[in-house]
C-alpha cells in the first residue's frame, strides 16, 4: 500500500478485533478511508464495508479493493492489460514536465513510463473495475519509485535509492465479497439514511492537508493536468481545497457535527496524541452520543519524514528532531465498550504475542 500520513496499517489487527468483538456486527463504514487498509482488514474478516473519503485517489483504491468482489474479476484478462499497460513506450507529459523537470519526485525515466501508461489506460477497452484495479496499480507502482519520505510537500535533495528503480506494475489485493465505495464530504456522508452496525472514524488530526500532501496522487487519478506551483509543482487547488477537519478553528465542529449524526450502534475512532482535540474532549463527546467509552492508548512511530528530520527548501537539516513516537488513542463507544474492547485486545495479544 502507498506511504500515507496517518496510515492505520499497526492498527488494523487491533480495530479488526474490536469490530469483530462488537455482538451481530456484520457492516462497517470506514469514514475516512485514505489508503483503504482498515476497510480491506475488515473486508478480509466478512464485513460488508462502505469505503469513504474526500479524496479521488481513495476513491479509486476504493473501487478496486473495497467494492470489487474478487470472485467476478477475470484475472486472466487483467494481466494482459497490464502487461499491454507496461508495453508503452515511455512518452513524455505532464508528469514527466511537472514532476521529474520542473521538480525531481521521479526520475524521468520512470515519469514517461508513467505517462505512457497513464494516457494508455484512458484508451483501454475496460470495466470501471478493471479501470480502478490499473490504476491502482500504477499509483502503487509510482509510488515504489518515488523520491520523498512519504509526502509530496517536498522531494529529496539526493535521489531516493529506490527511485533508480524501473517503474513496474503489480496488481492490487483483491478480496471476494461485496462492498461500497463514496467520495463525499464526512459530513454529508454520516447525514445519509444508510445504517451500519459499526462505523470506524479516522479524521485527520492537525492542519496537514491530504489534498496537498498527495496532491500527485490526486492528479495521476483525475489526469487533469492543472496549473502547478512551487517547488513542490503543487496543484492550484490545492491553495482552495480545505478539509475542515485541518482547520484548528473549525475542526471541533466538524468532528461533532460527524459523532452526533453518524449512524452505527457502535464507533471506533482513531486520533493522535499531538491532534487539535483532547483526550478528555473526545471522550466526552462520544460519551455524550454513545454512553459507554473505552480508550486504549497505542504508542506507535512518527511518520518517516518526522523522524529524518526538519528541512529547509534546500534540503539542509535545521531543526532537531523532538521525539520519535507518538501516542495513538483507539476509542471504542456504544453498548458494552469496555467489554469489547478487552475482548479484542486479548484476542490480539494471543494472536501476535510480545
Ligand atoms: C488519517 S487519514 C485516514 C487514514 C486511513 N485510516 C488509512 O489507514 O489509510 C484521514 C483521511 O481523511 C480524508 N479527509 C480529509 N477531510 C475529509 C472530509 N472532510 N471528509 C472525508 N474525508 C476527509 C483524507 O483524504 C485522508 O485520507
Amino acid at each position: 500500500m502507498i506511504k500515507y500520513l496517518g496510515s492505520k496499517r499497526r492498527l488494523v489487527p487491533h480495530l479488526v478485533a474490536l469490530a469483530q468483538a462488537v455482538p451481530g456486527a456484520r457492516t462497517a463504514l470506514d469514514l475516512f478511508t485514505g489508503t483503504t487498509r482498515v476497510a480491506q482488514g475488515l473486508k478480509a474478516a466478512g464485513f460488508t464495508v462502505t469505503a469513504n473519503d474526500l479524496a479521488s485517489y481513495s476513491a479509486v483504491i476504493a473501487t478496486a479493493c473495497i467494492a470489487t468482489d474478487a470472485r467476478t474479476v477475470r484475472r486472466a484478462r487483467l494481466d494482459a492489460l497490464a502487461a499491454e499497460l507496461e508495453a508503452q513506450p515511455g512518452a513524455r507529459g505532464y508528469v514527466t514536465r511537472t514532476f521529474c523537470e520542473e521538480a525531481r519526485f521521479f526520475r524521468p525515466e520512470n515519469g514517461m513510463r508513467i505517462d505512457a501508461m497513464r494516457a494508455h489506460l484512458d484508451r483501454l477497452d475496460a470495466t470501471p473495475a478493471e479501470r480502478a484495479i490499473l490504476l491502482t496499480a500504477l499509483l502503487l507502482a509510482a509510488d515504489r519509485v518515488d523520491s520523498t519520505t512519504g509526502l509530496q510537500m517536498a522531494y529529496l535533495k539526493q535521489w531516493s535509492a529506490r527511485s533508480a528503480r524501473p517503474v513496474t506494475l503489480r496488481l492490487p489485493p483483491l478480496l471476494p465479497g461485496p462492498g461500497h465505495v463514496l467520495q463525499e464530504d464526512a459530513r454529508v456522508c454520516v447525514a445519509r439514511a444508510d445504517t451500519y452496525d459499526v462505523a470506524y472514524l479516522d479524521p485527520p488530526y492537525n492542519q496537514h492537508s491530504y489534498h496537498s500532501n498527495y496532491h500527485i496522487w490526486e492528479t495521476l487519478v483525475r489526469g487533469d493536468a492543472p496549473a502547478a506551483y512551487g517547488v513542490a509543482r503543487k496543484r492550484a487547488d490545492c491553495r482552495t481545497t480545505k478539509s475542515a477537519f485541518n482547520i484548528r478553528g473549525a475542526a471541533w465542529a466538524a468532528f461533532r457535527e460527524v459523532v452526533l449524526n453518524v449512524r452505527a450502534r457502535h464507533v471506533l475512532l482513531s486520533f493522535s496524541n499531538e491532534g487539535f482535540f483532547t483526550e478528555a474532549a473526545i471522550r466526552g463527546l462520544l460519551a455524550e452520543r454513545f454512553g459507554e467509552v473505552a480508550v486504549v492508548p497505542v504508542d506507535s512511530p512518527r511518520y518517516v519524514g518526522a523522524r529524518i528530520g526538519i528541512h529547509n527548501r534546500r534540503g539542509e537539516r535545521v531543526g532537531q528532531v523532538s521525539h520519535v513516537r507518538n501516542t495513538e488513542w483507539i476509542f471504542v463507544a456504544g453498548p458494552d465498550a469496555s467489554a469489547i474492547a478487552e475482548t479484542a485486545f486479548e484476542a490480539v495479544a494471543q494472536a501476535v504475542p510480545a
